[in-house]
């Protein structure tokens, strides 16, 4: 890596709001992450891209201190958040940093609503835990207003039921800022709606982003959202990080030929909302993680050194963090 490289990655590293190096959790008898590096600046919004079972929402867990309480176990790395090792943290850290500094929209988020609460109740109980009592209903509504909500004083009396797919979105991505955080993680928070309202969400996700400054995580599987919203990119392949960087670089000119075949994979390489399709074999689950490099078998580049050495996130000259052992001459093909 070239001294003038290293010196940009450095200050963008120190500069990070959040920064995981070499994360690896295992659950069970099997690694489900090893070897995850991301870093997220100050205000920025980072994509976090993977085919399913890559390990994306076990990240977001581990960032939020919410893996399984039985049986996960972090083996390895960092996870340094706004100067804090949230590795180290018990639980009543966690209770002090989860919605206060951190805050998560789970994937299942359409159906995360309680179904007997009104969506005012749930806010109540969420902001009287950080508000005094006197402005819970000045939040509640004020909350609604910023995630646009439509009616937000009749919606505080409405039950989840009464809503819409896009409405219960943006009520649960309410009660996720209710404790202003920092940093916003968003488990695939347009899978399960129609187009033009995941236009909608993702508009409200960067304007809220405008307004609050907030840094974010967005996972998803559609490099659509990608390109429109995230200023950085870290891809994920079987429990670990094999391409990070800005997001005009890495799809402009990605590195790793994993991430080339997501892209080859857009059904018109074409247009934006594509989903990420098909590329010949299966990812690999826990457990199933071949020698050396794990995108071996699925790779039309692999070599027989390929199976001995697990390649490291590396930059090479004008490129950026790519862990492939051929970067440097398949960057040239
Ligand atoms: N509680 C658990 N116990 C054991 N294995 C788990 C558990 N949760 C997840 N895994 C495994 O860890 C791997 C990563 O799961 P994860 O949910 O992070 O994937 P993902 O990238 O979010 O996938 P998707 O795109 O389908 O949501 C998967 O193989 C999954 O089966
Ligand atoms: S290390 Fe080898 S198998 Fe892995 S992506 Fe690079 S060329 Fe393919
Ligand atoms: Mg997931």
């Amino acid at each position: 890596m070239t001294a003038p490289l290293l010196a940009d990655l450095r200050r963008a590293r120190s500069s990070a709001l959040l920064e995981v190096r070499d994360l690896s959790v295992r659950i069970g008898h099997h690694d489900v992450l090893s070897g995850v590096d991301l870093s997220v600046g100050a205000g920025r919004c980072l994509g976090l891209v993977g085919e399913t079972g890559s390990g994306k929402t076990l990240t977001c867990r581990a960032l939020i201190g919410l893996l399984p309480r039985i049986g996960a176990e972090v083996m390895r790395g960092s996870i340094t958040f706004d100067g804090r090792d949230l590795v180290s943290f018990r639980q009543r850290d966690w209770n002090r940093l989860r919605g206060r500094e951190i805050a998560f929209v789970p994937q299942s988020s359409l159906t995360g609503l309680d179904p007997v609460m009104t969506v005012g109740r749930q806010l109540a109980e969420t902001i009287r835990l950080l508000d005094p009592e006197s402005e819970v209903r000045t939040r509640a509504v004020e909350l609604l207003d910023m995630v646009e909500m439509p009616n937000p004083q009749q919606t505080l009396t409405r039950y989840p039921h009464q809503l819409s797919g896009g409405m219960r979105q943006r009520a649960m991505i309410a009660l996720a800022i209710v404790g202003r955080p920092k940093l916003l993680l968003a488990d695939e928070p347009t899978t399960a709606l129609d187009v033009t309202v995941q236009r909608a969400i993702l508009e409200l996700l960067s304007s809220l982003r405008q307004a609050t400054h907030m840094s974010m995580i967005i996972v998803t599987h559609d490099l659509g959202v990608v390109e429109t919203v995230t200023d950085d990119i870290a891809i994920m392949y079987a429990g670990s990080t094999i391409e990070t960087g800005a997001t005009n670089d890495v799809l402009s000119r990605p590195q790793h030929p994993y991430t080339r075949a997501l892209l080859d994979a857009r059904p018109s390489a074409r247009a934006g909302g594509a989903r990420l399709t098909t590329i010949p074999g299966q990812p690999p689950g826990p457990g199933e993680w071949a020698d050396g490099c794990r995108y071996a078998p699925r790779c039309p580049f692999v070599q027989d050194r390929c199976h001995e050495h697990v390649p490291q996130l590396t930059a090479i000259p004008d490129g950026h963090p790519a862990a492939c052992l051929r970067q440097e001459e398949l960057v040239h093909d």
